[in-house]
């Protein structure tokens, strides 16, 4: 399958949650900004040192030295065939420029309420080996504080901390949101409804995002 994918919504909505289920199910890389911002900051690069400074307010990396690191990575072999991408494009400018880089086919827009979101935020623990995202009490790892994967150690992101949760999503409607317009305008944008906890039957998150790309690889197909 050749799908270019943006995962778009609120920090904490789950857009890392659901792309390590479906990077599985479609065999794609997950490109997630953040993640790469966090390996950097793990390898203590020139470029995760300039990147925490931001990070840890809450507030976005400039628009220039994210940009170029997105356009490196996707110069990757694996992402020759379609791509997950989370966490990019997060501005008007980021958005145009990816524009340039490469054609976007669909565009998943998950949305939860404020209050679900703060809650995940505040429950999620990451394994700082493999980067499985894991929830306290969502979606628990099978023994506490380790990794299920890997058997790596769970942490806390530094931003997950009250403060910087209240400017990152304040940062997601002033700066954010905005980019919704530019993709509805180009008639790629799929709404998903994420209030509902991943673990009920009744929520559908994963299925309702198959059935959006499933259409559209059958459109393409035609
Ligand atoms: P980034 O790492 O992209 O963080 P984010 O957008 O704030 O998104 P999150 O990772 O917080 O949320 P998510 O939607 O992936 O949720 P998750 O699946 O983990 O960016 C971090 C920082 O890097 C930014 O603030 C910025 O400084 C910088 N940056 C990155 N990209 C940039 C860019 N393009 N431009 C400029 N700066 C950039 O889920 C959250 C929790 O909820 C987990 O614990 C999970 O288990 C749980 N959960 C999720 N969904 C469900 C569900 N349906 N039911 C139950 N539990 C759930």
């Amino acid at each position: 399958m050749g799908l270019n994918t943006v995962l778009f919504g609120s920090p904490g909505v789950g857009k890392g949650t659901y792309t390590q289920i479906l990077r599985d199910i479609y065999s794609l890389p997950h490109i997630s900004t953040g993640d790469l911002f966090r390996d950097n900051i793990k390898n203590n690069t020139k470029l995760g040192i300039k990147a925490k400074k931001y990070m840890d307010k809450g507030e976005l990396v400039p628009d220039e030295i994210t940009t170029n690191m997105l356009k490196e990575r996707l110069e990757n072999d694996d992402a020759e065939d379609g791509f997950f991408l989370d966490g990019f494009p997060r501005t008007l400018p980021q958005a145009k420029e990816l524009d340039k880089i490469t054609k976007i086919d669909a565009v998943i827009n998950y949305i939860a309420d404020d209050e679900v979101i703060i809650n995940r935020l505040s429950g999620r623990r990451i394994c700082r080996n493999c980067g499985y995202i894991f929830h306290v009490k969502n979606v628990p790892p099978k023994k506490e504080g380790i990794c299920d994967k890997c058997r790596g150690k769970l942490y806390q992101r530094d931003d997950d901390k009250p403060e910087a949760i209240k400017e990152r999503l304040e940062e997601y409607r002033k700066k954010t949101k905005p980019v919704l317009d530019f993709y509805n305008k180009k008639g790629i944008v799929h709404q998903i409804d994420a209030n509902k906890d991943i673990n009920d039957p009744e929520a559908h998150i994963i299925e309702d995002t198959q059935e959006a790309l499933e259409k559209l690889m059958n459109e393409e197909g035609e």
